[in-house]
C-alpha cells in the first residue's frame, strides 16, 4: 500500500527540516506506518504512556466492531481506563513538564492591537474557576452544555471546564443562526448555554445574546427551557448588567470586570456602537460576578476512557446536522499525536491555526492537540482581509509564527489580490504550512508554496472529517515528498482503501469510494442520540468499513488524491469525473478567482457540467474568455470533461466555515427556487444575483 521508495520526480521535498523532524525520513515513515496498523495497541499504548492515567483500562486495550451484518457497529480505546482531559492539557504541563510560565495562547483581536497573552499556569485558574461555577449551578457529569461564543480566551476556558467536570460540551459556531443554534441545543437537550454579548467581525457587528435569546424563545416553543445562561461581557468591560432598561427591578452598581478581557491591550479604540444587552433575570448569569468570588482550584472529575467529550455538529445529506460524538481517550491521543507529527511540533514553535473553534478543526488543532503538547498558540478574532490583506502575514512577522494552519478558500481568496500584499511581510519565521478543509487545487498549493513559504516550508494537506478528529491522510512535513494537490499517504493507524461501486477494494492506480478498514483512536463513536442514523451514514454503503462520502484517486507513485465528494462527482455520458478536477482546471487560467462546478442533466450525455466562474479583480467575463476556459478544462482533463454551461459568478453562495454550497449552485443550475434549508449560508444577496446571471434555459 505505502510504496518503499517515494518517488523522486516532480516532487517537492524540502530538507531544512530534517535535523529536528519526528519523522526526518520516508524510511521512517513507513516504518512506523506499517507498526501503527500492525500493533496498534503497541504503538498507541506507547503515545498513552506520555500521558496521566488514573488507573489502567479493564478492557482490552482496542475493541470494535466495522461490520453492520455482524452487530452493532461500535469503537473502544482504552476501556474502563480513568483520566481527565483537562488534567491532562494543563495541570500535567504545568506540574510535571514545568510549563506553568509559558504562554498558550497569544490572542489577537479583530482590532490590530487588541492583545492579550495567557500562560498556562493562567488558563488553569481560569478554568477551575469556571469549572466551580458550573459545579455550584448543578451541573454534573455527562450533562449537556451548549456553547456560543466568539475566538476569545473564554471560549476555550469553557470547553475546558466543561472537561474537568465531565460535562459534555457541544459548540456551535458563533456564525450560525437563531434555528441552529436552537436546534442544536434542543437534539442534545443542553441543560446550560455560555455566550457572550457580541463581537465584530471586521466591520461587522454581531450581536450574540440577541441571537441566543432568540434560540431559546425558539426552543421553549418546543417545550423545552435551558436552565441558565452566562454571559460574557466582551464588547464592553463594565458588567451592567442586569441591565436596568431591560427588566431588574435594582441594578447593581456598574463596576470593571474581574476578567481576562480587562487585561488587553487596547491600543486602538474605534468608536464602535455597544449594542444593547437584553437581559432575563430569570436565565442569565453575568460571568464575570459569577466567576469573582470563584475558587481557582477544582479538582478534575476522573472520567472513563469512552466516556462523552464532546458533541459537535455537522451537516448531513438529509438537511437536519448530525451530532458526532468523541470519547475522551482516543480523541486525546489522537489530536496529541497528530498535532505532533504533521506539524512535526517542537517546543519552541509559535504555532497559528486560522480555523474558528466553532468547526472540529479548532476543537482539534486549536485547543486539544496544541495544549496536550504544551504548544504556545496565536488565537485570531479577526478576518483575513481586516483591516487589510495583509493582516494574516502581519501577524505572522507580530508573532513569529512557525507552524501555519489555514484553508485553501482562504488561500484562493488572497492570491486574488497578488503577491504584493504578503510580501510586505518578511515570514521568515515560517516552517510549516497546513491546509485542510476541501481538495486544494495545484494552482492554490504552489502560491502558498511558492510565494507565502518561499519555497522554505513544506505545505501539508491534510484530508480529514468532523467525524475522523483529526488528520487521516497527510504527508510528513519532512519526511513525505509533496506533489500540489495530493493529501499523500495515511496517518500511523490509518488504513485506506479505494473501492467501486461493488464495493471490490481497488488496487494499484485506481479512482472510487474512499473508505478506512479499522479504527483510529480518534474516530467517532455515535451520532449523539441516533446509533441508527451513524450506522446507516457511515458503515451500510460498504459492510466492514467505514466510508468517508469522498472520492479518491491513487496515482502510479500510491499517492492519494482526494477527488470531492461522492455526491459531487458526476457521470458524463458512462465516465466518472470529479467537480473538483474540473475546477481544479478552471482555476489555472490567470483571469479566475475562483470556479464551482455541479452536475446538470443532459438529455443525451446523463449528466453535464455547469461551470459558476468568479473572476479576478479587473477581469472581464465574455464570449472569448469562456471559450478559452472551456479549451483550457479540455486540455486538461480531456474532451469529455468540457464544460456545457458556464456562468459568470460575482461570488459563490458559501457557509460561514467558506465551503462552496455546491447543493444550491445546483439548484441555481436548475433554475429551482425551493432551496431547502440555506441557514449556514454566509451572505444570501450572492443568491439573487446568481439566479439572475444563469445562462441556460434548460
Ligand atoms: C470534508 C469534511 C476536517 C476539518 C474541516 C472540514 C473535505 C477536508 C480536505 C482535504 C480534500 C478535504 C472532505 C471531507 N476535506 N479536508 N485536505 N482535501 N478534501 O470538516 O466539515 O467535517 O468536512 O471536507 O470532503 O469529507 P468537515
Amino acid at each position: 500500500m505505502i510504496p518503499d521508495k517515494a518517488p523522486r520526480e516532480d516532487v517537492y521535498l524540502v530538507h531544512d527540516l530534517k535535523k529536528e523532524s519526528h519523522v526526518p525520513s520516508f524510511e521512517k515513515y513507513k516504518e512506523l506506518y506499517l507498526k501503527s496498523v500492525e500493533n496498534p495497541t503497541e504503538f498507541w499504548g506507547d503515545v498513552a504512556k506520555g500521558y496521566f492515567w488514573k488507573s489502567k483500562h479493564t478492557g482490552p486495550f482496542l475493541d470494535y466492531n466495522f461490520d453492520v451484518t455482524k452487530g452493532k457497529v461500535y469503537v473502544k480505546f482504552m476501556d474502563g481506563a480513568t483520566t481527565n482531559i483537562c488534567y491532562n492539557l494543563l495541570d500535567r504541563n504545568i506540574h510535571e513538564k514545568k510549563l506553568g510560565d509559558k504562554v498558550a495562547f497569544f490572542w489577537e483581536g479583530n482590532e490590530p492591537g487588541d492583545e492579550l497573552k495567557i500562560t498556562y499556569r493562567e488558563l488553569l485558574q481560569r478554568v477551575c474557576k469556571l469549572a466551580n461555577v458550573l459545579k455550584s449551578l448543578g451541573v454534573k457529569k455527562g450533562d449537556r452544555i451548549s456553547i456560543y461564543m466568539p475566538m476569545i480566551v473564554e471560549l476555550v476556558v469553557a470547553m475546558l471546564a466543561c472537561a474537568r467536570i465531565g460535562a459534555v460540551h457541544s459548540i456551535v459556531f458563533a456564525g450560525f443562526s437563531a434555528e441552529s443554534l436552537s436546534e442544536r441545543i434542543l437534539d442534545s437537550q443542553c441543560s446550560l448555554l455560555i455566550t457572550a454579548d457580541g463581537f465584530y467581525r471586521g466591520d461587522k457587528l454581531i450581536s450574540l445574546k440577541v441571537i441566543a435569546d432568540d434560540a431559546l424563545e425558539k426552543c421553549k416553543e418546543k417545550n423545552f427551557s435551558i436552565q441558565k445562561c452566562i454571559m460574557l461581557k466582551h464588547l464592553s468591560k463594565e458588567c451592567s448588567a442586569p441591565s436596568p432598561a431591560l427588566g431588574s427591578q435594582s441594578p447593581p452598581a456598574k463596576r470593571t470586570c474581574p476578567n481576562l478581557q480587562q487585561e488587553r491591550k487596547e491600543t486602538v479604540k474605534k468608536a464602535r456602537p455597544l449594542p444593547q444587552i437584553p437581559w432575563n433575570p430569570e436565565v442569565d448569569l453575568c460571568w464575570h460576578t459569577l466567576v469573582e468570588d470563584a475558587s481557582d482550584e477544582c479538582d478534575p472529575e476522573w472520567c472513563e476512557s469512552e466516556d462523552p467529550l464532546f458533541i459537535l455538529y455537522t451537516s448531513g445529506s438529509t438537511g437536519k446536522p448530525k451530532g458526532v460524538l468523541h470519547t475522551i481517550s482516543g480523541y486525546m491521543l489522537y489530536t496529541a499525536c497528530t498535532f505532533k507529527y504533521v506539524f512535526d511540533y517542537q517546543p519552541q514553535d509559535v504555532y497559528w491555526c486560522t480555523a474558528d473553534i466553532g468547526w472540529i478543526t479548532g476543537h482539534s488543532y486549536i485547543t486539544y492537540g496544541p495544549l496536550a503538547n504544551g504548544a504556545t498558540s496565536v488565537l485570531f478574532e479577526g478576518l483575513p482581509t481586516y483591516p487589510d490583506v495583509s493582516r494574516m502575514w502581519e501577524i505572522v512577522d507580530k508573532y513569529r509564527v512557525t507552524k501555519f494552519y489555514t484553508a485553501p478558500t482562504a488561500i484562493r481568496m488572497l492570491m486574488k489580490f497578488g503577491d504584493e500584499p504578503v510580501r510586505r511581510f518578511t515570514r521568515k519565521s515560517l516552517k510549516v504550512l497546513g491546509t485542510v478543509g476541501e481538495p486544494i487545487n495545484p494552482e492554490a498549493w504552489l502560491w502558498y508554496y511558492n510565494v507565502v513559504g518561499e519555497k522554505r516550508c513544506p505545505v501539508v494537506d491534510t484530508f480529514w472529517q468532523t467525524e475522523t478528529g483529526g488528520h487521516v491522510l497527510t504527508p510528513l512535513p519532512a519526511a513525505t515528498p509533496l506533489k500540489p494537490g495530493s493529501a499523500t499517504f495515511p496517518f500511523f493507524g490509518v488504513v485506506p482503501a479505494i473501492l467501486n461501486e461493488s464495493g471490490e477494494e481497488l488496487e494499484g492506480p485506481n479512482e472510487g469510494y474512499l473508505v478506512f478498514k479499522q479504527p483510529w483512536p480518534g474516530v467517532m463513536r455515535t451520532v449523539y442520540g441516533n446509533q441508527e442514523r451513524f450506522e446507516t451514514t457511515y458503515f451500510k454503503k460498504f459492510p466492514g468499513y467505514y466510508v468517508t462520502g469522498d472520492g479518491c484517486r491513487r496515482d502510479k507513485d500510491g499517492y492519494l488524491w482526494i477527488t470531492g465528494r461522492i455526491d459531487d462527482m458526476l457521470n458524463v455520458s458512462g465516465h466518472l469525473l470529479s467537480t473538483a478536477e474540473v475546477e481544479s482546471a478552471l482555476v489555472e487560467h490567470e483571469a479566475v478567482a475562483e470556479a464551482a462546478v455541479v452536475s446538470h442533466p443532459h438529455p443525451v450525455k446523463g449528466e453535464s457540467l455547469y461551470c459558476f466562474v468568479t473572476l479576478k479583480d479587473g477581469c472581464e467575463y465574455g464570449a472569448a474568455l469562456e471559450a478559452e476556459l472551456k479549451k483550457k478544462v479540455r486540455e486538461k482533463i480531456g474532451a469529455i470533461a468540457t464544460p456545457d454551461y458556464m456562468q459568470n459568478a460575482p461570488a459563490l453562495p458559501k457557509t460561514r466555515s467558506g465551503k462552496i454550497m455546491r447543493r444550491v449552485l445546483r439548484k441555481i443550475a436548475r433554475n429551482e427556487r425551493d432551496l431547502g434549508d440555506v441557514s449556514t449560508l454566509a451572505d444570501s444577496t450572492v443568491i439573487e444575483q446568481l439566479f439572475q446571471n444563469r445562462c441556460c434555459t434548460v
